[in-house]
């Protein structure tokens, strides 16, 4: 089993993915909104690249939820943003999420056609989704969401967590250099928000109001959950 890493949505390709296990990482904050919202019961989420897709598709629903942003903020008409707060048990168990996000459900979309599994993980999962993949035992790569086609450090240091606990199971499993790289920074990390001071996208959030939402994305292991994308919608594998 090898395990790669592509850097952002955008670099996602054909041959890198084909008939590959994928795992979508969007820490900041689409993949933890979606962990967060499944396990407080959402029964399923449709994620898409643009506004219009999630307008037209959600018509299809008569309780829908439209969720989603545009720099970090709620669309305007959605009922919900982006923030995992905004998810809680009381008020989204048993409803169907129609989502947009800049980045994260853009490398869903991206990855949709070629890969052979697509799981969805933050470090709010990261346990759960490590397992899955060393169980699985076949090649996977990480997709790491990015910022508008930049390089996002905190997508990238959740990837580097899942290689060094899938290589503490299992001695056997390869890295490709990315894999490695980012495992060495991982293996040197020993506080997330410490190593992630002064990251863009990190720094824009909070400067947008959304200190809150970093407590909550940066807490491993808070869900024992895989959420899957399977038939264009995530649930709970
Ligand atoms: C995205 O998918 O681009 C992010 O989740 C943006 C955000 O932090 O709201």
């Amino acid at each position: 089993m090898v395990i790669d890493v592509i850097d952002t949505a955008g670099n996602v390709t054909e041959e890198k993915i084909k008939n590959k296990i994928v795992v979508i990482i969007d820490v900041l904050r689409a993949t933890s909104v979606m962990t967060t919202a499944l396990a407080n019961g959402v029964n399923a989420i449709y994620p898409y690249k643009d506004i219009e897709s999630v307008i037209e598709n959600s018509k299809k629903n008569s309780n829908p939820l439209l969720c989603g942003e545009r720099k970090g903020l709620k669309i305007e008409g959605f009922h919900c943003g982006n923030s995992p707060l905004e998810y809680p048990h009381e008020k989204v168990a048993g409803k169907t999420m129609y989502m947009t996000t800049s980045n994260g459900t853009r490398a869903i979309e991206n990855c949709a056609r070629y890969a052979r599994k697509i799981y969805i993980g933050a470090f709010l999962n990261i346990q759960a989704v490590t397992d899955k993949l060393v169980e699985n035992r076949d090649d996977a790569v990480l997709v790491c969401s990015g910022t508008n086609d930049n390089f996002s450090f905190d997508d990238a240091l959740c990837a580097g967590e899942i290689i060094k606990r899938a290589v503490e199971r299992d001695a056997h499993i390869k890295c490709t250099d990315m894999a490695l790289a980012l495992k060495f920074i991982a293996d040197h990390s020993t506080d997330i928000s410490t190593t992630l001071k002064g990251c863009k996208h990190f720094e824009y959030l909070k400067s947008i109001g959304f200190e809150g939402d970093m407590e909550h994305c940066f807490t491993m292991d808070k869900y024992n959950i895989v959420p899957e994308y399977t038939d264009g919608k995530i649930k709970i594998a």
